[in-house]
């Protein structure tokens, strides 16, 4: 299409927001659903754990994620607790470094890693192996061997090829290595697309239906250096409706039942994968963990009941419900403006020091996100807002409307909750912006995790 004027359809107006946005009676107002649990306004200033924002960015800077340790650590816990005879596995791709590995660990979880980076750090971390399970739908010969040498608990099998290699890898090494298959369940997640990961079209898994799952088990059996311990399927991530779990695990578990009796191989285990919603937004409405699984066990239980089959052991794998709503992002404000639309409506721009290389979910998922003034309280009423980053792209956006004080201006501090999970670990340093530091707030003491990048870090890559 060729350039032309642009006219009304290039935006929704600009004094209304989308319909489940409400004007707020006081725009100074936390939604408590959306922040950790020890985040409060203290005279007007957002505090976490005991310590303000003000003094966070003055010690550590902006933009900054700021992760509520026991926030996290209580997330964690809670799926231990909702599953007691399950074995939780953290997703580590949500949010992956040393310290909250540690945290996983002592709060008796295990660790999902997806590649040879998360591995290594998990590995650093002083993380048991053998509660490692090692994702990934095209593991290199050197990740496989890495992980055999350290010896992880169980590799989740993603191809053909892969069973090729392990055949190799566990012969060479003279090992044994427990694995699962990861199965596609044929399920719609009823998520972004991006993100879904159980339809027939994409590139995770073996197909169900098609047959792939039965032939890829029947041909792991036969290979003395692996122990298949069971199947894996996860449907899609940020999910909340329960029926695309449901429809998936009673197809999964009839697989493992043909399974039982046509090979003859009771496998004891089952790995539902994560996927479990969080709120960003009002319009969000996540399940807690005891729901999940009051819900998941019942279906468990009555179809291997209906299958004539004992229940296997069960394994699930949150990522995004643990790190993501125990962290905010704490921006700085440095510019404003008010851009005409047609109709006389205005769009208020709020730019701040981030933006994509911060948090890409906004431009890669068109996610929503909501944000408060955290540095001092306004009487100014509310206006609709449009939170945007500072890189050269008009996609750079961090949060999308939401209602700010009308006289927020340069130098005010932005904090945008829900930024623990797929923020951090997805964060470029595109145009050549620093990555921003990760510091951890417990009992008011605050402790960088993750350093602030900086031009040295970006320098010390140029070799040219
Ligand atoms: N298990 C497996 C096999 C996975 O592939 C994933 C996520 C998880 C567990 C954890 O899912 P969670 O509980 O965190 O939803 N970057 C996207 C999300 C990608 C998810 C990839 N796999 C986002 O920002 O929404």
């Amino acid at each position: 299409m060729r350039a032309h004027e642009a006219g009304a359809l290039h935006g929704q107006a600009g004094d209304r927001g989308p319909a489940w946005l409400r004007t707020p009676a006081d725009p100074n107002e936390l939604v408590p659903q959306l922040w950790s649990s020890s985040v409060e306004k203290v005279d007007g200033v957002l505090t976490v754990a005991g310590e303000s924002v003000l003094a966070l960015a003055e010690q550590f800077g902006t933009p900054t994620y700021v992760i509520d340790e026991d926030d996290f650590r209580a997330r964690a816990r809670a799926f231990r607790d909702a599953f007691p005879d399950a074995d939780v596995y953290y997703a580590a791709k949500a949010f992956l470094c040393t310290a909250a590995a540690r945290w996983i660990d002592e709060e008796g979880l295990n660790i999902d890693v997806c590649s040879g980076g998360e591995l290594a750090v998990a590995l650093r971390a002083g993380f048991p192996a053998e509660r490692i399970g090692l994702h990934g739908n095209n593991k290199s010969v050197a990740e496989l061997r890495r992980a055999l040498e350290a010896g992880v608990g169980r590799i989740i099998i993603d191809s053909v090829e892969e069973i090729d290699r392990l055949a190799g890898l566990t012969a060479e090494l003279g090992v044994t290595a427990g694995v699962m298959v990861r199965v596609t369940a044929g399920v719609e997640a009823h998520t972004h697309e991006y993100i879904s990961t159980s339809h027939e079209d994409q590139k995770f898994g073996f197909s169900i239906t098609g047959g792939d799952a039965y032939d890829a088990v029947r041909r792991i059996i036969a290979v003395p250096g692996l122990k298949l311990l069971g199947l894996h399927s996860h449907i899609g991530s940020q999910i909340f409706v329960t029926d695309g779990f449901e429809v998936a695990a009673r197809r999964v578990l009839r697989l493992h039942a043909q399974i039982a009796h046509e090979l003859g191989v009771v496998l004891p285990e089952l790995d539902l994968g994560g996927g479990f919603g969080i709120a960003y937004t009002t319009q969000d409405d996540p399940s807690t963990p005891a729901d999940l699984a009051r819900g998941m066990l019942a279906i468990i239980d009555e179809e291997c009941a209906a299958l004539g089959i004992a229940v296997p052991q069960l394994s699930i794998e949150p990522g995004r419900a643990i790190a993501g709503p125990s962290t905010f992002t704490l921006y700085e404000v440095g510019t404003t403006k008010s851009v005409a639309l047609d109709g006389g409506a205005s769009r208020r721009y709020v730019s701040v020091d981030g933006g994509m290389s911060d948090n890409i979910r906004p431009a890669l998922y068109s996610a929503d996100y909501s944000c408060t003034l955290a540095s001092r309280s306004s009487d100014a009423p509310p206006v609709l807002s449009r939170v945007v980053g500072k890189h050269c792209e008009s996609g750079d956006i961090v949060v999308k409307d939401e209602y700010l004080p009308g006289d927020v201006a340069a130098g005010d501090l932005l904090a945008v909750p829900g930024t623990g999970a797929y923020c951090r670990s997805l964060a470029s340093t595109y145009n050549h912006v620093p990555r921003a530091a990760v510091v951890a707030v417990r009992g008011g003491e605050a402790r960088m995790v993750l350093r602030r990048e900086t031009e040295d870090d970006l320098f010390a890559l140029d070799v040219g």
